[in-house]
């Protein structure tokens, strides 16, 4: 196979497999946490398998270790088909590969030990924060080089959402991190107060724009083409969109600070940005799911662009949340509530894990030179995942509000009408539907799991029966 010598795929098929364990992996502690949240008994009385301690492991594995080896597998395949070139560095990559695993199994020692920065998404400790450094200006190396000894003239639209996402997760990472180390284990944040949280929430909000939306947009602008076997809808929308989305984006982080001691002003221009964000946000979703004009017929036969399109849905309906929630009158109801944690969902499972899934469907057989073991179960994993988001994000849509006005009901006399705990209380059926739609989401992931395998080990077809639809470029 030619193809397999031109490129670098060997680094490509280590990080789809490790999508799939850490997926698989994360999502188990999810529905874990879901069930201590209705079960409390599930804590086990044992710290490390406590709710604060599996929280963190929860979202770092599911953000950085699934979502991070998903980013790595399909920046490096797309880079190498679209720049008509092998990936540059070999041994660099292969090095992000293991140190990149290196840094996942050590937060899943140091996160369930209490080991914390208590930084939210940016909980590793500061010989963990070395590392990753290493690993990401490795990374950068590797993309950035490949792109420079490409053997087409243009940078398809993809590569742009790649290197922005590799660029700013440079920047947040960095800047966020710095510390003052007291002992090997244990550091404290540079920043102090106001600033600190600021910081953090630049950070924060980033990560979700960066990491968990401009790389996966850069997975939609390949995948959804190559999949539908159409050109992508418009080629100035993307440049438009990509703009447009990192300008605004980076401005956005004081929504998550409303209320709080940070100036008002800055807060206010958190908002706005957060409602203008809402455009770019759109023309992408329009421009992923247009490229399907004159091929929706195919949405019937093909669960795979299916569960695309689906994910692209997703993202346009939690890119339209997002702004009303940053308004900060409706953020007054809904802050600290369970509706971000369903906002959080319906972005990460919705949007997040399926366009991930639907662009592994398309990469392993080929990565493999195998045929799809079965469309079948791509179908059964397709319903079985929308199910459990549906579960997950209406149950906590429902918990969130009635948590809120619960919150802030007052009687006649000024007094409160409930207690707190009467909130935590009314919880109680709401995060047992969570928790099954997470065990729905999770059992359609154990579906996919099985297909991949079973067609990594399925017979090696003739040469030249894996369909490679037209190019998207
Ligand atoms: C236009 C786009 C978006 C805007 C303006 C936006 C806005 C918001 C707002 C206002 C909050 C609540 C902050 C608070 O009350 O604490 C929030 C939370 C969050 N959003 Fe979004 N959102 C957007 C898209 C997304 C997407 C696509 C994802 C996931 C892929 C996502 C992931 C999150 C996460 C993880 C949090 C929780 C952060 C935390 O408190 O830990 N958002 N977002
Ligand atoms: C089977 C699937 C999943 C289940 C059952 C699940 C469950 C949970 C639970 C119970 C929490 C804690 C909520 C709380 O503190 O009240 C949580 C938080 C979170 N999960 Fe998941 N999760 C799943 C998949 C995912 C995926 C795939 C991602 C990302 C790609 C993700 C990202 C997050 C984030 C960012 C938070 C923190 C939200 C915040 O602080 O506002 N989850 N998850």
């Amino acid at each position: 196979m030619a193809e397999q010598q031109t490129y670098n795929y060997t680094v490509v098929r280590q990080f789809s497999i490790m999508t799939i364990v850490w997926g698989i992996v994360g999502m188990l502690v999810g529905v874990l946490i879901a069930a201590q949240l209705a079960w409390p008994v599930l804590n086990f009385d044992i710290p490390w398998l406590t709710f604060g301690r599996l929280r963190p492991l929860h979202t770092n594995a599911v953000v950085f270790a699934f979502g991070g080896c998903a980013l790595f597998a399909t920046s490096y395949y797309v880079v190498q088909r679209t720049c008509h070139t092998r990936l540059a560095f070999g041994p660099l990559a292969a090095f992000t590969f293991w140190g990149w695993q290196l840094v996942i199994l050590l937060a899943a020692i140091t996160l369930p030990l209490g080991i914390t920065s208590s930084k939210e998404y940016a909980e590793l400790e500061w010989p963990i924060d070395i590392l990753i450094t290493l690993v990401w200006v490795s990374y950068a190396l590797v993309f950035f080089g490949t792109i420079l000894k490409r053997r087409v003239p243009h940078i398809y639209v993809a590569n742009w959402f790649f290197g922005a996402m590799i660029i700013t997760v440079a920047m947040l990472h960095l800047v966020n991190s710095v510390a003052v180390p007291v002992s090997l284990l244990k550091s404290y944040s540079a920043y102090a107060g106001v600033q600190d949280a600021m910081i953090q929430w630049w950070y924060g909000h980033n990560a979700v724009g960066f990491f968990l939306t401009a790389g996966f947009l850069g997975i939609m602008y390949y995948f959804v083409p190559k999949q539908a076997g159409r050109p992508v809808y418009s080629y100035r929308l993307s440049v438009v969109h990509f703009w447009a989305l990192i300008f605004t984006y980076i401005w956005a982080g004081p929504h998550h600070l409303h209320y709080t001691a940070l100036p008002d002003w800055a807060q206010s221009l958190g908002m706005v940005m957060s409602l203008i964000l809402l455009a770019p946000s759109w023309g992408g979703m329009i421009n992923g799911i247009m490229t399907l004009s004159g091929a929706w017929e195919k949405l019937r036969t093909d669960p795979v662009l299916r569960l695309l399109i689906v994910s692209i849905s997703f993202y346009g309906m939690s890119t339209f949340e997002g702004p009303m929630m940053s308004i900060k009158t409706v953020n007054a109801l809904s802050h600290y509530t369970d509706w971000t944690i369903g906002h959080v969902h319906s972005g990460a499972l919705g949007w997040v894990a399926l366009v991930s899934m639907g662009s592994l469907y398309y990469l392993i057989p080929r990565l493999f030179g195998r045929e799809l073991y079965s469309l079948k179960l791509v179908e059964v994993h397709f319903w079985t995942a929308t199910i459990g988001i549906v579960l997950y994000i209406t149950s906590m849509w429902v918990a969130g509000i009635m948590q809120g006005l619960m919150w802030r009901a007052t009687n006649t006399d000024g007094t409160l009408t409930y207690s707190f705990v009467e909130s935590v209380q009314a919880m109680h059926p709401y995060y047992i539907v969570r928790f099954l739609g997470g065990a729905f989401f999770l059992f359609g992931s154990l579906v996919m799991a099985w297909n991949l395998w079973k067609t990594i080990k399925g017979a090696q077809p003739a040469v030249g029966t894996i369909p490679e639809p037209a190019a998207a470029h």
